[in-house]
């Protein structure tokens, strides 16, 4: 696949799930960071907009190992979907630097799963797994293979050829999760998947994405409003200060692999870590929201 074609892929698909190979002039390739797929150093974005400038991001520091599970916290409009889209290439940073570690000597690709409602109505489930591979030019036969094999990995094989309005939001998502890794990406960028499930549903979807991780392993970057998740899932947790988002704190998530859910919650260091990450979301939250009335009020 040419980068051209790469770029192509990422811009028809922006506001859903996206597979893009990630460079630009920010975004360089070093083997001098080969221990990480990504490593940011004082990342930071500021959007001008119509009343001034916004710093979204500043100072962002951190590495993400090959194959780890990251799950980055912070109060709402901390700036973790910025940092997300600009891992995704989607977006450049506009102070320090972003840089990949290479993969089989290339720079690694990515794939971007948003919350609801990102699969085209249009097409069966069988042809949303397949949509990147179409533009990717596989073979139909092989597409058809390919996404046969990714609805069984999620659980909907018997469902190929129903449409998104025929299943439940939980089974849509898990559509968005097979499609995004039928392209095979390297990392895989999550903003809030499960934000929209029913929590009998977020729960099972998160074993199942722990087994999916586990068999495949992608570097995963997931962001969640959810403590428990984020404990469930995290090899390591990022918690984002409030606005211009930085790394507050990072945790190291002890539970031993494979994970299910009964096992973490009635771990005694699961309501101890629980409460340390609180202590600290608590008062970026309240930062966050102090600053969100000192601007209602200006
Ligand atoms: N394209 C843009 N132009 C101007 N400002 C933007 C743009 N995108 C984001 N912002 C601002 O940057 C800040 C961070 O936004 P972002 O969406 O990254 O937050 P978030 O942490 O993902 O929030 P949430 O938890 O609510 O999803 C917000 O103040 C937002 O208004
Ligand atoms: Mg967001």
């Amino acid at each position: 696949m040419t980068r051209s074609n790469e770029w192509k892929i990422a811009s028809t698909h922006m506001t859903d799930s996206t597979l893009s190979r990630v460079g630009s002039s920010t975004a360089t390739t070093s083997r001098a960071h080969h221990d990480a797929i990504v490593s940011a150093t004082r990342v930071g974005k500021r959007f001008e907009t119509p009343r001034g400038p916004v710093d979204a991001v500043e100072n962002v520091t951190l590495s993400f190992a090959p194959g780890s599970f990251n799950v980055i916290v912070g109060p709402s409009g901390c700036g973790k979907s910025t940092l997300l889209r600009m891992i995704a290439g989607l977006d450049t940073p506009t102070s320090g630097e972003l840089v990949f570690g290479d993969v089989d000597g290339k720079s690694p690709t990515n794939a971007l799963v948003f919350q609801g409602r990102s699969l085209f109505p249009w097409l069966n489930l069988r042809q949303n797994v397949a949509y990147g591979l179409r533009l990717q030019k596989l073979p139909r036969l092989d597409r058809n293979d390919r996404a046969d094999e990714l609805l069984h990995l999620v659980g909907l094989r018997a469902f190929g050829r129903s449409y998104p309005h025929q299943v439940s939001e939980g089974m849509r998502q898990r559509v968005a999760i097979a499609r995004s890794l039928a392209v095979d990406p390297d990392i895989l960028l999550m903003d809030e998947p499960f934000g929209a499930l029913d929590e009998q549903t977020r729960l099972l979807l998160q074993e199942e994405l722990l087994r999916i991780w586990e068999q495949t392993g992608k570097t995963v970057v997931f962001v969640t409003h959810s403590l428990d998740e984020a404990l469930m899932l995290a090899d390591t947790i990022y918690v984002m200060s409030a606005q211009p988002g930085a790394i507050r704190t990072v945790f190291e998530v002890p539970f031993a692999r494979p994970r299910e859910f009964t096992s973490v919650r009635s771990d005694p260091k699961f309501a101890e870590l629980f409460t340390r990450t609180w202590d600290i979301l608590r008062t970026e939250v309240n930062a966050a929201r102090a600053q969100q009335e000192q601007e209602i009020a200006g």
